[in-house]
C-alpha cells in the first residue's frame, strides 16, 4: 500500500485520532522514583546538579514516599548516604545502617508501596569504589559476600526488592543464596545486569557523594560500545537468579534496551539515569527546550525501546502531568 491510496498523515489529523492509534502508553504504573536518605533529622539539601531533588532524612524520606505513592507510582528505589565511610563499607551491610533505618521506617508509616534498595558499596567506601580493594584493584569474590550480606540485612529490615548494581561477577547468585539461606526466598532481585562505565552517572555522584577517590569504574562496568556482552551478563544474571533484569542508562543505549526485550522474558528494567535528567533541565533553565515536553518523549521512548519499569528522577512530574489530562 502506497500512496495515494495510502496516507499516513489521515489518521495525525487531530490529536484525539492520534490518540487513538497511539502505540505506547505512560503510565505511572511503570514508573519507580530514586531517593537518597540522608542521616539527621529535618535535612532536605537540595542537589545542584539535579534540580528538584534533595539530599533528605529518613522523617523528609517518609513524605516523599507518600507523596509518591499517592501519585500511584508503585515503587521507590532508595540509595543511602551513611554516616562514615570506610574501606570495608560496613554502613552498608550494618543492622542500624541508614538504608536499613529507612526501610523500617518507610514500612512502619507507608503501607503498600514497594521499597527497592540499591545494593551497592561505593557509598559506603571511603575510597568510593563499589567493592572491597586489593592494590588499586576492586576485587571481585570478597564484594560479593559483602553485597551478599548488604542485600541481606536490606532484606530483613523489610526491602521489597533488592537490585545490586556494583556489576561484580556472581552478584546475583550470591546474593540469591544468602536470602535463600535466611528466610528471604520471597524477596526478588532486580539485578541492574547491563550497566555501563558512563559519564552520565556525573550528577548521581553528587547526590550519593560516591565519586571514586582514584581510577574510575571501568573494569567493572560494561565498555559503552559493547552490546553482545550486554546479552551474556543478562543471560548470567538471569541464570544466577535474577527476577527482574535492567539495562542503564537508557537513552543512549535504547539499542541494548530493544535488544534485551526481543532476547529475553523477563521484565525489563531501564535507568534514565542522573545525566540524562539534567541535561534536559539545564537545557530547559536555558530556555533551549521544552522541558515538559523533552521529559515526555525522552521516557516515552524509554518505553516504546521495550522497557516494563523506568527508573527516572521525572517520574513524579510524569505522573502529575499524566493526572493533569
Ligand atoms: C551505584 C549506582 C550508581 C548509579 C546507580 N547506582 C552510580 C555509579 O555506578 O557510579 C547511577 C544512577 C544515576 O546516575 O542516576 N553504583
Amino acid at each position: 500500500m502506497h500512496y495515494p491510496i495510502y496516507r499516513p498523515r489521515r489518521l495525525r489529523r487531530n490529536d484525539d485520532l492520534r490518540r487513538m492509534i497511539r502505540e505506547t502508553r505512560l503510565s505511572a504504573d511503570s514508573l519507580v522514583f530514586p531517593l537518597f536518605v540522608t542521616p539527621g533529622r529535618d535535612v532536605k539539601k537540595p542537589i545542584q546538579a539535579m534540580p528538584g531533588n534533595f539530599q533528605m532524612s529518613i522523617d523528609h524520606i517518609i513524605g516523599e514516599v507518600r507523596t509518591t505513592k499517592d501519585m500511584g507510582i508503585p515503587a521507590v528505589l532508595l540509595f543511602g548516604i551513611p554516616d562514615e565511610k570506610d574501606e570495608l563499607a560496613s554502613g552498608a551491610f550494618a543492622k542500624d545502617g541508614i538504608i536499613q533505618r529507612a526501610v523500617r521506617e518507610i514500612k512502619n508509616e507507608v503501607p503498600n508501596i514497594v521499597v527497592i534498595t540499591d545494593v551497592c558499596l561505593c557509598e559506603y567506601t571511603s575510597h568510593g569504589h563499589c567493592g572491597m580493594l586489593r592494590g588499586e584493584e576492586v576485587d571481585n569474590d570478597s564484594t560479593i559476600e559483602i553485597l551478599a550480606q548488604t542485600a541481606l540485612s536490606h532484606a530483613l529490615a523489610g526491602a521489597d526488592i533488592v537490585a545490586p548494581s556494583a556489576m561484580m561477577d556472581g552478584q546475583v547468585a550470591a546474593i540469591r543464596t544468602a536470602l535463600d539461606e535466611n528466610g528471604c526466598g520471597n524477596t526478588p532481585v532486580m539485578a541492574y545486569s547491563a550497566k555501563y562505565a558512563s559519564c552520565f552517572y556525573g550528577p548521581f555522584r553528587e547526590a550519593a557523594e560516591s565519586t571514586p577517590q582514584f581510577g574510575d569504574r571501568k573494569s567493572y562496568q560494561m565498555d559503552p560500545p559493547n552490546s553482545n556482552e550486554a546479552m551474556r551478563e543478562i543471560a548470567t544474571d538471569i541464570e544466577e537468579g535474577a527476577d527482574i533484569i535492567m539495562v542503564k542508562p537508557a537513552l543512549p543505549y535504547l539499542d541494548i534496551i530493544r535488544r534485551a526485550k526481543e532476547e529475553f522474558d523477563l521484565p525489563l528494567a531501564a535507568y534514565n539515569v542522573s545525566g540524562e535528567f539534567s541535561m534536559i533541565k539545564a537545557a530547559a533553565r536555558l530556555g533551549w527546550i521544552d522541558g515538559d515536553r523533552a521529559m515526555l518523549e525522552s521516557v516515552t521512548a524509554i518505553k516504546r525501546a521495550g522497557a516494563d519499569i523506568i527508573i527516572t528522577y521525572f517520574a513524579q512530574d510524569i505522573s502529575r502531568m499524566l493526572q493533569a489530562r
